[in-house]
């Protein structure tokens, strides 16, 4: 791994180091069928409490930037700071949590006993981990249904359930990989404005993953568009829509709001074309911003 210098103070894990720092990062798989250049160049900083998505192609490498970031995959060359500090150690101070496509739920386990799960494995006593996991089913909006069991709960209850447990050990920063993605449009646009609320309400630094180009708008303060063969970041849209907590469904019918959707839409256009953004360089990197109009 380089040791390339980043922004990040290397001191405590202070409330002013940004949430993630990502410095020219690379990563190949190496398989018996080949090598595939995963990644390529890869910069990008998250503040604390920034909401920033990941948009691109299938196979441009978000899963692996954010699995990267979470300490699950290690890089080729360059580096990833959160909270000031490297991704295992993160990952030791349990900085983040995750939640992915599938709520992954334990079906045997009430819903209470789902959310408690990580401060279990972390041992927390009982009695914590009840007030803990009570506080987050209400944030959740799910209180009448800690006695229920994961398969007697919708698909979108399942995803906030999911949710409530990355929150349960107060992580400054959530990994979501596509999250609502196997949910119908409705209880999709449902969950959105919870977790811009729950996001608003925890001050976490969020890192959302998303095929959604209007989710990614209506979510997020910045979009990163990445293109594939290599993965790399071709543009990033700041949507200019204030703060996550302001996301309410009146934002959908905002005419700003659609122009951070155009904005989006035409990055990712360019970059599944093939056209070079501003700024590229030969050897495929772009490092180019791009504000919403
Ligand atoms: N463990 C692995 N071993 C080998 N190749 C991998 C591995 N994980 C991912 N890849 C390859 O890396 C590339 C990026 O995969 P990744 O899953 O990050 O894409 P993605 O943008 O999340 O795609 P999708 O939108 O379909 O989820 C792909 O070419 C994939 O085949
Ligand atoms: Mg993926």
């Amino acid at each position: 791994m380089s040791t390339t210098e980043t922004t990040a103070p290397p001191e405590r894990a202070g409330a002013s180091a940004p949430a993630v720092t990502v410095a020219g990062l690379h990563k190949t798989f190496t398989t018996k069928e080949g090598r595939t250049q995963a990644l390529t160049g890869i910069d990008l900083q998250v503040a604390a409490g920034e909401f920033v998505s990941l948009i691109g192609p299938s196979g441009c490498g978000k899963s692996t930037l954010l699995r990267i970031i979470a300490d699950l995959e290690r890089p080729t060359t360059g580096e990833v700071r959160v909270f000031g500090t490297s991704a295992p150690q993160a990952r030791l101070d349990k900085a983040y949590g995750i939640a992915f496509q599938q709520a992954g739920l334990l079906g045997w386990r009430t819903v209470a006993a789902n959310v408690e799960l990580p401060l279990e494995l972390h041992g927390v006593g009982r009695a914590a981990r009840r007030v803990r996991s009570t506080e987050l089913l209400e944030l959740v909006g799910l209180s009448d249904f800690a006695a229920r069991f994961p398969d007697q709960l919708s698909g979108g209850m399942q995803q906030r359930v999911a949710i409530a447990r990355a929150l349960a050990e107060r992580p400054r920063l959530l990994l979501m990989d596509e999250p609502f993605g196997a949910l119908d449009e409705m209880t999709r646009e449902r969950m959105q404005t919870e977790l811009a609320r729950i996001s608003a309400e925890t001050g976490a630094a969020v890192v959302f993953v998303t095929h959604s180009i209007s989710e990614a708008a209506f979510l997020s303060d910045r979009v990163v568009v990445m293109s594939p063969r290599p993965g790399r970041i071709t543009t990033t849209v700041t949507t200019g829509l204030g703060p996550v907590g302001q996301r309410t469904d009146a934002l959908r019918e905002d005419p700003r709001f659609f122009e951070a959707v155009t904005a989006v839409r035409e990055g990712l256009h360019a970059g599944s074309a093939g056209t070079p953004a501003p700024d590229a360089g030969t050897d495929g990197r772009s490092d180019s911003t791009r504000p919403a109009t």
